[in-house]
């Protein structure tokens, strides 16, 4: 069975069937107890939305029970005006301090990704983390190489992304690849799933807050994701499962400087129909 009712718990009203995104529950008339549609187990998404939103905690999903999930309390945690100073004064960290993080809060910041939204829920975002720092600086001279094999190969793209620049700050030992930070945490997913590239986008960006949240810092490593899906002996050393890519790559660490203010940002586009 999908789903059981509390009987002695549920007042009928309807709310499990409004929030169902695939609308697999019913109610043969008003004074009956939702049943779930024919085949619904073949369209259930597990999202867990009937067990969250039934006020009476009646709704017993076959793999989620009300009284294993974390009540919300009503009162929102945060001002929108805390939420806006938050979300603004995120900023990219490029500067960290040597101390390495504890793993216990890496595995915190994966585990908050985990509810950023997925499409169809399919939580297909599988994550490295990159902890040890001399395994990070291998990594980092393998996209290093990358960089020389395309200024050999592609001299004119190469050169208009200013990679000679990189080489010759890493030969003089500047990381501007991970700079410096202590730890890498990559995303990836099967390649061919829809939305991949999403949803391993959007646990990152939650990632990223929660890390900010808690005092670190962390910047997306994007030379280091297009060498991990381009560049053969990078994607040896990562050994992804067979079928996935990276699909996104942040470092994170504590951050050595603090910021005093938000900077400006172009004004949005917006247009309004
Ligand atoms: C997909 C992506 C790739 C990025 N790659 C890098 C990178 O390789 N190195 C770096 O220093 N910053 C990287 N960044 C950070 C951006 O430069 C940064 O987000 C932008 O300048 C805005 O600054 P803020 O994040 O502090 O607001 C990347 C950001 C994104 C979204």
């Amino acid at each position: 069975m999908l789903f059981a009712i509390n009987q002695d718990k549920c007042n009928r009203c309807g709310i499990c069937a409004a929030v169902c995104p695939a609308r697999i529950i019913k109610f043969k008339d008003r004074n009956s107890f939702p049943v779930p549609l024919n085949g619904a187990s073949l369209v259930c998404i597990e999202c867990g939305h009937c067990v969250a939103a039934c006020p009476q905690g009646a709704f017993s999903h076959r793999d989620m029970q009300p009284e294993d999930c974390i009540p919300i309390e009503k009162k929102a945690p945060l001002s929108p005006e805390q939420v806006e100073v938050f979300l603004c004064s995120r900023r990219s960290i490029r500067v960290y301090q040597e101390k390495p993080v504890e793993p216990g809060t890496l595995k915190r910041l994966i585990e908050i990704a985990r509810y950023a939204p997925t499409a169809r829920n399919m939580q297909n975002v599988y994550w490295i983390v990159i902890y040890d720092k001399n395994e990070l600086n291998r990594l980092g001279g393998l996209v290093i190489d990358w960089m020389r094999h395309l200024i050999r190969e592609n001299p004119e793209i190469a050169r208009s992304l200013h990679y000679n620049v990189l080489i010759e700050e890493w030969e003089r030992g500047t990381d501007r690849i991970f700079r410096g930070a202590p730890h890498l945490i990559i995303a990836h997913a099967p390649a061919r799933d829809h939305y991949a590239a999403e949803n391993c986008a959007g646990a990152l960006a939650y990632l990223e807050l929660a890390a900010y949240a808690m005092g670190l810092g962390s910047c997306w490593a994007g030379y280091f994701t297009t060498a991990a899906r381009a560049y053969q002996p990078l994607k040896e050393r990562l050994t992804l499962p067979q079928g996935h890519s990276c699909f996104g790559a942040v470092m994170v660490g504590y951050p050595k400087h603090r910021y005093y203010r938000i900077p400006l940002r172009n004004k949005p586009v917006i247009e309004w129909r």
